[in-house]
């Protein structure tokens, strides 16, 4: 009897701890902790001016391949997805006619937003050449300044907010032509050579004289000797076994042949989610960084989203990464093999990786590339001697004066220093003193050893020049220097 209660006890016990357990398990599903509030939170502008974002404009609702403002740094806001499709929103045919409509007119707005902002002029520096002496260096400042501003020297006599007021800053960002679809646009030059990366939707912006030399000489850390090792030849998986067979690793020639090799990348590939007439294997890491160098094609930077706020950005040298402790603009990548591993082709988006077919490089494929990368040396500079100081018996007046300068009243080595003259930080230019538009933020040091054969200059190529480049760091850090300086430390500069 006594046992009985017991187990009747005992059963009822174990039936209400199960249906107990399942009640509280099915809250713990459903419940979740409030997290912290502040009931009584107040926006504060920090500093940067209450109505700093209420005057930026809304991002326009467009669709893939629509026509996008030209002045994005204007506009601000969250997109309705960090997630793209790989499905067109059309069908191929309508996707090839619109196109085919609408190219001309949109390179002809390009064309004239362009010269609107730069004096094209062909004008070339006088005996001054890139690396494989050959192409000109282009003269500058080109940069057009607003009507009733006669010179660079009268704009860099106002303060940054009078600058900003009155729209005169000459050097504000430059966005994707067609940012809607964005991603990669190859210079003419190169589709000349390159058919398959030829675009139905839109052609490059800058004219091939303000680019890179194209095929630009290699240099390898390991055969100074030979100098440019590929011998005016664009390095491709058809020649480079026959150029670095017996004078590079195996390891290395491996790494090589992965930088050669065509993957499927957004809106380059075998699908219909693409820009190219015909179906291709998509890019490889050299259809940009030709011969580990750049051919100027652009991007956008794959840090951001919406994809309207993604920064354009010119394709940077893979030459001298060795000595580089940050990689990409925004993106703090810190070695090369990494780099290999990540290069953002999808934008790390599964749902396109899936359609497209996924670019997954095994560990061990990504640290060769990288191995490869790590050979790539700079151009030779003469000129400049081991402590990454002029020659004084070698170099020009002239250019010993932009030296002083660069160390001095320039303060430029405070940012570029070294044997790379990098300092690989990010820093914030806060370039947003000059022109209403959404601040871009942190930007890293982009080194100055070999600079002058890697036009157009900055992260999205905003400064075609040198020169301009020097105009736009002398408005910035307020330096206020003469024309004459100003020519020197572009002399300097393409000592480097
Ligand atoms: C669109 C053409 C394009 C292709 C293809 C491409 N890159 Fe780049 N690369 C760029 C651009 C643009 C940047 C600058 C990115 C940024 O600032 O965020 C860059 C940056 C880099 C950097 C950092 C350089 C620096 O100075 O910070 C490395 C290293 C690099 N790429 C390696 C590779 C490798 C390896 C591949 C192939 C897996 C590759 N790239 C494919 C355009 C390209
Ligand atoms: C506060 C740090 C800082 C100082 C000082 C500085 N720079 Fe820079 N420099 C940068 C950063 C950051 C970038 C990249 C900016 C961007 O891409 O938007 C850059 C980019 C450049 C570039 C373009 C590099 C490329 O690959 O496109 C040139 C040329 C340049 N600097 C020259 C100079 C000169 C000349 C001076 C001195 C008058 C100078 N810099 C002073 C930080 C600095």
């Amino acid at each position: 009897m006594k046992n009985k209660k017991l187990l009747l006890a005992s059963i009822i016990l174990v039936f209400l701890a199960v249906v107990g357990f399942q009640l509280v398990d099915q809250n713990l599903h459903m419940l979740q902790s409030p997290g912290a509030q502040i009931n009584d939170y107040q926006e504060f502008d920090y500093g940067l001016g209450s109505s700093y974002v209420d005057s930026l404009k809304k991002y326009p609702d467009l669709k893939d391949g629509e026509i996008a403002p030209f002045n994005l740094w204007e506009y601000a806001g969250k997109g309705k997805s960090s997630f793209d499709s790989p499905e067109l929103l059309m069908s191929w045919e309508e996707w090839i006619d619109f196109h085919k409509k609408q190219k001309p007119e949109l390179m002809e707005d390009v064309r004239q937003y362009m010269s609107g902002r730069f004096d094209f002029n062909g004008e070339v520096m006088a005996n001054q050449f890139m690396s494989g002496q050959r192409k000109p260096i282009m003269a500058g400042p080109i940069a057009r300044l607003s009507k009733g501003i006669s010179s660079f020297e009268k704009l860099a006599g106002l303060s940054p907010d009078e600058i900003k007021k009155r729209d005169l800053f000459p050097y504000k960002p430059l966005a994707h032509p067609l940012q809607t679809t964005a991603h990669m646009v190859f210079p003419d030059e190169w589709n000349k050579a390159h058919p398959e990366h030829q675009r139905i939707d839109l052609d490059h912006d800058i004219p091939a004289e303000y680019l890179p030399e194209f095929p630009p000489p290699m240099f390898l850390t390991t055969h100074k000797e030979l100098g440019d090792i590929s011998e005016g030849r664009e390095v491709t998986l058809s020649n480079y076994f026959e150029i670095f067979d017996g004078l590079i690793t195996a390891e290395q020639l491996e790494g090589l042949k992965e930088l050669l090799k065509p993957t499927p990348t957004t809106w380059f590939n075998h699908t219909l989610h693409r820009v190219t007439l015909e179906p291709g294997a998509g890019v490889s890491c050299f259809s940009c960084h030709v011969n580990g160098h750049t051919n100027g094609a652009f991007e956008v930077a794959p840090d951001s989203r919406p994809n309207f706020a993604r920064l354009r950005v010119d394709t940077p040298t893979m030459r001298g990464n060795y000595n580089l402790m940050q990689l990409a603009s925004k993106r703090s990548i810190r070695s090369m093999d990494h780099f290999a591993e990540v290069e953002e082709y999808f934008d790390g988006d599964p749902g396109m990786q899936q359609a497209i077919g996924p670019r997954s490089q095994k560990r061990e494929v990504t640290n060769r590339m990288g191995d490869f990368n790590a050979i790539l040396d700079f151009a030779p500079a003469p000129k400049l001697g081991p402590l990454d100081k002029l020659f004084p018996d070698k170099a020009t007046k002239q250019e010993l004066l932009g030296e002083k300068i660069f160390f001095g009243k320039g303060q430029c080595s405070s940012c570029h220093s070294g044997p790379a003259f990098v300092d690989d930080y990010l820093h914030d230019l806060q370039v947003e003193r000059f022109y209403k538009g959404r601040p871009e933020g942190p930007i890293k040091t982009f080194p100055l050893r070999g600079i002058k054969d890697s036009p157009p200059y900055l992260h999205d190529g905003r400064c075609p020049t040198l020169a301009d480049a020097v105009e736009f760091f002398n408005l910035v850090l307020e330096l206020e220097l003469s024309k004459e300086e100003k020519n020197a430390l572009v002399a300097y500069m393409i000592c480097l």
